[in-house]
This record gives structure tokens, sequence and C-alpha cells, in this order.
């Protein structure tokens, strides 16, 4: 059952088409990831799917609503983290778990949340007075912190040290074996191999492959090794669309990379 329906939509700013018509369904309890080049259009789709932007044209539905008009359904359901937090300077770290853990019916502990994201000397500073790291870690705590059904993420991890990094993807991991929806913008094959059941590929505001991370890096990698590409690989679309009702859950990735 698709608790994400994405069908066709299509963002233009002014002259820019930055979303191209995307058809996309994420299953309950799937981790998509989405992959791309820089202004791919990867950012105006999540913010389509979180009702923050409205498409032009087609359809987003969000647990069979709409999101860019049911808000206040939405607002308890999906928890995100954009590129640009745009929080209030003057929040603590303290505060703002709090404060977000307060739009849902049975959040996480936000302080015990923010210290597995190593947060823990920074609970009574500020927003403004964070580092960029530590600014892009609260971003993760804050979508997390109400337990969403929905988890929408937009490179989680950019910019983060290796432990750091590695911090959130626990985060991330419980999250998921906690039943949560995700969808996560990622530059970093690792991150979509150790953490997404699919991978989605967008280039040009149009989705160019949607396979496993497996099947998505090797083709990826396959492209890049071929310096002079026959015939028969120009223009070849990458196959196409598991269905999200076949995305087989591999066994919990923890216990095997610890
Ligand atoms: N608010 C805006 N006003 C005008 N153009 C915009 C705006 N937001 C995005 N765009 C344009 O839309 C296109 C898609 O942008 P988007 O932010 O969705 O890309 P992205 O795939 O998230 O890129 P990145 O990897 O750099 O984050 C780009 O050409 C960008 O310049
Ligand atoms: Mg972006």
């Amino acid at each position: 059952m698709a608790i994400i329906e994405v069908l066709g939509p299509r963002k233009s700013y002014g002259t820019t088409v930055a979303v191209d018509g995307i058809d996309l369904d994420v299953a309950e309890g799937e981790i998509l990831g989405v992959l791309g080049p820089n202004g791919s259009g990867k950012t105006t789709t999540v913010e389509c799917i979180a009702g923050l932007r409205r498409p032009d044209a087609g359809t987003v539905r969000v647990a069979g609503v709409d999101p860019a008009v049911d808000r206040e359904r939405i607002t308890r359901l999906v928890g995100v983290q954009l590129q640009q937090a745009g929080l209030q300077p003057k929040l603590t770290v303290r505060e703002a778990v709090a404060l977000y853990a307060s739009f849902f019916d049975r959040p996480l502990d936000g302080v015990a949340l923010a210290e597995r994201l190593g947060l823990a000397p920074k609970l009574g500073a500020r927003y403004a007075d964070l580092s960029g790291g530590q600014q892009q870690r609260l971003a993760v705590a804050l979508a997390l912190v109400g337990r969403p059904r929905i988890a929408l993420l937009d490179e989680l991890s950019t910019g983060l040290d290796p432990r750091s990094r590695r911090a959130v993807w626990e985060v991330i991991e419980q999250a998921r074996d906690d039943g949560a929806t995700i969808v996560l913008v990622t530059h970093n094959t690792e991150e979509a191999r150790r953490l997404c059941d699919r991978v989605a590929v967008i280039d040009r505001g149009r989705i160019t492959a949607l396979d496993t991370p497996e099947g998505v890096i090797s083709r990826t990698g396959e492209r890049r090794r071929s310096v002079a590409p026959g015939p028969a690989r120009v223009g070849r679309m990458p196959r196409c669309a598991r269905s999200p009702h076949d995305a087989r859950r591999p066994p919990p990735r923890r216990a095997s990379r610890p």
C-alpha cells in the first residue's frame, strides 16, 4: 500500500522547469533514496511531498490527502528536514526538540535523541551559535523527534564528519525499525546502499532510474567506466520500477555492520 503517491507533478520557477512530471509510489515502511545532480529538482520534489510547494500540475497524495491543502493533518504525520532549516536563531537545542515534539502524539525523548546525535554539550546553546554540522544534526533530530509516520530528509548527512554521519544513520535505522516511511535525498552512495530499499535518480526534473541501490549504483559505475559507449548503450533507459510492493526488506543492517 503506497503511503506517498506522486503522480506527474510539474513545478516551474519562472522559466526554469524544476520538476517535469515525476511518477513515484513509496510503500509504507520503505526507505526511498533520491539521487541526482545539483539543480535536478530533488529539493523541489521533497517540498511538494511535504506540502510546502504546490505543483503547477499533477497530483501528490500523502496518506491519502493533498499535503498542500490539509496542512494540519500533514504536520502531525510528517517530519521534515530541509537543506535550509530556517529555525529561530535564539531557540536552544533543548527548546527546539521540545517544541517539535509537541506537534506529535507519541514523540521520542528529544534530549536523548539530541544526545545520540552528539549534541549533549550543546543542549543549552542557541541555534545561531551552533556550527554548521551541529545545526544539521539538530535538523535531523527535529525531523524525527515526533516519531513521525513519514520522514522527509533533504541531504541529512551532507557536510557531516564520518562519526556524526554514522550517528545519523543509526538514528535513521531506528526510525525505520519503528516503522517510519522515509524519503531521503543524498549524494552519498554508501548512505544509499546502507539505508535505502530503493533509489530514484532524478535528472532535469524527471526520474531516469528507479531500482535497488545496487542496481542504480552499478549502472552509474558502468556508464562512468564506458569511455566510448556503443550505440546499444547510448540512450538506454535503465531497467525501471520494481514495484514498491516488491521491496523486500533486507535483514537489519546494523547487525552486520557494527
Ligand atoms: N525558489 C526558487 N526560485 C527560483 N528557482 C528555483 C528555486 N528553487 C529552486 N530553483 C531552481 O529549480 C531547479 C531545481 O532546484 P532544486 O533545489 O529542486 O534542485 P536539487 O536537485 O535539490 O539541487 P541540489 O543538489 O543542489 O540541492 C534549479 O534549477 C534551481 O535553480
Ligand atoms: Mg536540493
